[in-house]
């Protein structure tokens, strides 16, 4: 066998073409024409020639940058980028073994189900969840009755307004009131709640629009006595024909609406050819495997970092609470892109591929941010979509400035934050309201002073580090306010163990 690495024959032939090569490429005549073209080569002949060679043969540098100089226009970084995969596999490796040294095995399955239900003959979330069809069928009979001309516009809004004020109060009230309703169960009860008030407000501006084209488009008609069957609508292509309004008022339409992944209704939704099992099984396996490592990552690691950091919280003691929070960062910000992968990647294509919904744009490339306005225009897009189509966008038509209608969404957008947050910790402290509200004078400051991968950086930084802060301020004052006296025996023994 012949080892590569030995100076062997095959390597010294090899050393020798190489010098050849480079020596007929590049002249080594000293002087200034010389450096002007290095890679201009040369013409040689006969004895010229051989005496070049023999000269060649003895140089061995030529003109060129380092390589990782900025002038050598030398790209190719793959092989660091590989170093920073294996030095990131092989440092969570040492902080997974100290975590199950230090702490031992904490992940509990059954204590995933205690998180949703504190008696197994009370399911008040899922209750909640189930009556939220009422509201659904309120959407739905109003706009019939709109279509019909039953009722008229005015008392169409009225009714849409309760609806919607009832979508969002009556939650707070059930989890308020009711004690066997736990945080976690709250939480997805009141996110079900947020989507449909979300798309039902939607759907009322969609319908409405509707109506106000078919009303304008049945005056032109009758003012151009212009026959009704010439609309492209009706031609009998052999393609199924897009629903118009009022046909899309079905039940079977508004469901789909319900389901599907986006919160902007449509009356014709581009749909899909069908479904690919392969690739809804994929999706399927990642969700179930990637909620699994979620609560396995959040027990093993994220809860005794949270546990050890209540003692320097209270104390006040601020150069452990930057190390905690910094200590805290990691396994967050991990938990957030995986979450982001489960959620925006994986159960949304998963329930398109199911409903056959054609429009799979659900996150954009908002690792590249050098803005945080990019990132909120491309990291939830179902989110951004609305925002842009059903208030954005109206307010700027009602003449509102561009600073006042962004203010005004991020408004919204923080205050919806902090419902979903406070009502099921039942505590109204406003981080995550401070939170979104802060992203505005943020956006400013990225976009006025950096750029570039320095933008990019101040971007990841505001994610990595903005939301374990609130994390830790919400888990800090819910500990405080329910266990208290569970919390001083335990965390004191936890913090002298973790002072090291
Ligand atoms: C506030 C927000 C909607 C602003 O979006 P933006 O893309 O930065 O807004 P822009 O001013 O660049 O304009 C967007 C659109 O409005 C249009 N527009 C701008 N000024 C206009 C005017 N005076 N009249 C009508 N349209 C106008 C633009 O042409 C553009 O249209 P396009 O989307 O068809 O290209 C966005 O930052 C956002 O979605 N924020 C909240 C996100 C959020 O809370 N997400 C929660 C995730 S958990």
């Amino acid at each position: 066998m012949i080892d590569r690495d030995a100076p062997g024959p095959v390597t010294r032939s090899r050393r020798r073409a190489t010098i050849t090569s480079a020596t007929v490429k590049l002249p080594r005549t000293s002087g200034a024409s010389a450096r002007e073209s290095p890679t201009k080569s040369l013409q040689v002949t006969g004895e010229g020639k051989r005496k070049d060679d023999r000269s060649d043969r003895m140089s061995c540098h030529k003109l060129q940058e380092s390589m990782l100089s900025s002038a050598s226009s030398f790209r190719n970084y793959r092989g660091i980028l590989n170093w920073c995969v294996v030095m990131l596999v092989l440092s969570n490796a040492r902080l997974f073994l100290e975590n199950l040294l230090r702490y031992g095995v904490l992940v509990d399955p059954i204590q995933v189900v205690s998180l949703f239900l504190k008696d197994p003959y009370s399911w008040p979330a899922a209750c909640l969840v189930i009556v939220s069809n009422v509201f659904i069928l309120v959407a739905l009979y109003t706009e019939r009755q709109l279509a019909m001309g039953s009722i008229s516009e005015k008392v169409g809004l009225l009714i849409y307004v309760i609806n919607l004020t009832i979508i969002l109060c009556f939650p707070v009230v059930v989890v308020l009131k009711l004690p066997s309703i736990t945080s976690v169960g709250a939480a997805l009860a009141l996110g079900v709640y947020t989507v449909l008030f979300l798309k039902l407000y939607s759907y009322k501006d969609v319908n409405r629009w509707s109506r106000e084209r078919a009303q304008a488009k049945a005056r032109m008609l009758s003012r151009s006595l212009s026959c009704p069957s010439a609309s492209p609508s009706s031609s009998c292509s052999g393609v199924q024909s897009p629903v118009s309004y009022p046909g899309n008022l079905s039940l079977r339409d508004a469901y789909y609406f319900v389901f599907a992944p986006t919160l902007c209704y449509e009356l014709n939704f581009p749909r899909s050819e069908g479904i690919r099992m392969g690739f809804l099984l994929r999706r399927l396996f990642e969700m179930l495997l990637l909620t699994q490592l979620l609560v396995g990552l959040t027990q093993q690691w994220m809860v005794p970092i949270i546990r050890s950091s209540m003692k320097p919280l209270q104390e006040m003691d601020y150069t452990r609470m930057t190390e905690r929070l910094l200590r805290l960062a990691v396994p967050n910000h991990l938990l957030w892109l995986i979450f982001f992968y489960s959620f925006f990647h994986s159960s949304m294509n998963f329930v398109a591929e199911l409903l056959r919904f054609g429009d799979r744009e659900f996150y954009r490339d908002w690792w590249n941010s050098e803005t945080i306005t990019y990132f909120w225009q491309n990291w939830n897009i179902p989110v951004h979509r609305w925002c842009l189509r059903h208030f954005y966008k109206p307010l700027l038509r009602r003449g509102a400035g561009r600073l006042l209608s962004q203010s005004a969404v991020f408004f919204t957008s923080a205050f919806f934050h902090e419902y979903l947050v406070s009502v099921p910790l039942r505590m109204f402290r406003l981080w995550a309201f401070m939170g979104m509200m802060s992203q505005i004078p943020l956006a400013w400051f990225v976009g006025r002073f950096l750029r570039g991968n320095y933008g990019n950086a101040a971007v990841w930084l505001s994610l990595i580090i903005g939301q374990p802060i609130a994390v830790l301020m919400y888990v800090h004052d819910y500990y405080v306010m329910h266990h208290q006296e569970e919390l001083s025996i335990a965390e004191a023994s936890h913090y002298e163990q973790t002072r090291i």
